[in-house]
């Protein structure tokens, strides 16, 4: 291949910009073209490219969000979409595709794929929630940036002897919760992977009162239900007067992390190896620190707690 395009689509990852330069770097590196495409699928579909140079991706490595900008596109389910995608990158000679982001990202490079069009996809994300792989482009800076806030939450909740509920973000995934439940040394983790009991966890609160816990951090991740509404159950069963933190968007921000640098810019060199050998359908991860690849369609439709549930079973055990 001569000239290759790169979108960000679905939620934005730290990490992206990252994956962004090694896609550019190594592709010129390697004396192919690159076109950038802006607001992932929706760009694509509009013809929103613009050809991209060394110095384009200069400075970004270290920038949280994404320089291409990111888009929920639904119409690109749309075979209509998808054509017209196709004959845009046609019309600009472009030969192949990196999509970097989640599911819904996987989902239409998919698409384009059994239209016979080359993609390769790199996993960007925070939810930690792509099958193939054990990490995601984002999730080592997320859950570094949400266990910044549960170490704050910790000293008020000591002070005042309090009970919070922190909801995290993943979608259907608990891994961010999980990983941060057991960083943060949080009584409690709820994933929608396991099933809780309130009454066994109301329980435990009281325990941990009267043997002198001076604080009750709950780790909820979004996937179970809301932190107000785990609260409200929570103080129907005892006067605990719950307090709750909804971290939000403030997860997906900020500078990436050196695990994510390194990672994404693994994914984009790799990404330019397997285009330029004319491949395509196929979907990067990586498995005990070595880059791998898998058919797109392998990898949609299978949610997978990369964290095993091993980890949720520690924390079980050490945290009372
Ligand atoms: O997939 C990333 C993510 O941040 C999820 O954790 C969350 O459920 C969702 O995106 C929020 O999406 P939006 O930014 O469209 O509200």
């Amino acid at each position: 291949m001569k000239r290759i395009a790169v979108l960000t689509s679905g939620g934005d990852a730290p990490g992206m910009n990252s994956a962004i330069r090694a896609v550019v770097r190594k592709a010129l590196y390697e004396g192919i073209e690159v076109y950038g495409i802006n607001y992932g699928y929706a760009g694509l579909v509009a013809g929103d490219f613009k050809k991209l140079t060394r110095q384009d991706v200069g400075d970004i490595i270290q920038k949280g969000g994404t320089s291409l900008y990111s888009a929920r596109y639904p119409q690109f389910a749309t075979e209509e979409g998808q054509l017209k995608g196709i004959e845009e990158l046609k019309k600009f000679g472009i030969e192949g595709l990196v999509a970097i982001g989640g599911d819904g990202t996987y989902r239409g490079a998919h698409a384009l794929t059994q239209h016979g069009y080359p993609c390769v996809c790199i996993p960007g994300t925070i939810d930690n929630d792509i099958a193939g792989t054990d990490y995601t482009v984002g999730f080592d800076t997320a859950i570094n940036t949400v266990l910044d806030s549960l170490d704050k939450i910790r000293d008020t909740a000591t002070s005042h002897v309090r009970t919070f509920v922190i909801e995290v973000m993943g979608r259907d995934a608990g891994d961010i919760a999980l990983w941060t439940g057991i960083a943060s040394g949080a009584e409690q983790i709820i994933i929608p992977e396991v099933d809780f009991d309130i009454t066994k966890i109301a329980e435990k609160i009281r325990q941990g009162r009267e043997h002198g816990k001076k604080h009750t951090i709950i780790v909820l991740a979004e996937g179970v239900m809301g932190g107000n509404e785990f609260a409200e159950k929570l103080d129907a069963i005892d006067n605990f007067h719950v307090r709750v933190t909804v971290l939000g968007h403030v997860q997906r921000g900020g500078s990436p992390s050196a695990r994510d640098r390194v990672l994404a810019s693994r994914f984009g060199a790799a990404a330019v190896d397997l285009l330029k050998e004319d491949k395509g359908g196929l979907a990067l991860g990586i498995k005990n620190e070595a880059i791998v690849s898998n058919p797109i369609e392998d990898v949609l439709d299978k949610l997978e707690t990369t964290s095993n549930l091993a980890l949720y079973q520690l924390n079980q055990e050490i945290s009372f």
